[in-house]
């Protein structure tokens, strides 16, 4: 299966947004954005104004990723924004009954992911996998790019992936954080639909060519 490609916008260059948006619209399929809070998180990173702005110019779909405490309470927002595709947030991010707040999305017409960090779990996931459209596995701790690959992302994958073919369903695997052309393969082969990858796109010295070894 050729996995979709996701970019982190996260590590573009924010001097020069637009360059990075384009390269994104030539070569890779979505454009992820990590919205962080100081408080999900440990870190702040962009909101409203900086995603309207790359959604002006976007040809591929959004799919935003929430790291924000009470996400419900700017769902709505976030999936009116122009070319919003996918968004997602943290299981443990809501006190509120998380099949409601994904219907919140779904309803925005807007695909509804569930997302969780490599200590939470997989099993975690299962009583929602019929109501989400994809889930995120996180291979590093969410709140920061540039980090290292948990290895043991790939069994998490493969046990994931097994429990949703042997439902039927057609639930999509994320992969978010540390992903390169070095993990990719491996990723697709365990089960992965959907890699997300930050500094080994843009940091590299074709972010095209490494989109494209990304795909396989
Ligand atoms: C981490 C973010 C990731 C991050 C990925 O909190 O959710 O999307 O930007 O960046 P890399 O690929 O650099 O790990
Ligand atoms: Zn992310």
């Amino acid at each position: 299966m050729t996995p979709l490609i996701s970019p982190s916008m996260l590590a573009a260059d924010f001097l020069h947004l637009e360059k990075d948006v384009r390269m994104v619209n030539e070569h890779a399929d979505l454009f992820h954005l990590d919205v962080m809070d100081g408080r999900f998180v440990p870190n702040i990173s962009y909101g409203f104004p900086v995603i309207e702005a790359m959604a002006k110019i976007a040809e591929k779909p959004l799919d935003i990723h929430l790291m924000i405490q009470h996400p419900q309470v700017y769902l709505e927002r976030f999936c009116k924004i122009p070319h919003a595709g996918l968004v997602s947030f943290h299981l443990d991010a809501t006190r509120d009954d998380p099949e409601s707040v994904l219907g919140i999305i779904s309803n925005n017409g807007v695909k509804a992911g569930l997302a969780i960090n490599p200590n939470i779990p997989v099993e975690k996931l299962y009583p929602y996998l019929d109501v989400c459209d994809f889930v995120v596995i996180m291979s590093v701790f969410a709140g920061f790019g540039g980090q290292s690959f948990i290895e043991d992302t790939y069994e998490r994958v493969a046990t994931i992936r097994q429990e949703i073919d042997r439902r039927g369903l057609d639930t999509m695997i994320e992969v978010d954080g540390g992903v390169s052309p070095k993990n990719s393969a491996k990723l697709v082969e365990c089960g992965a639909d959907i890699l997300v990858a930050g500094s080994a796109v843009f940091k590299s010295e074709n972010p095209a060519a490494t989109v494209a070894a990304m795909r396989g």
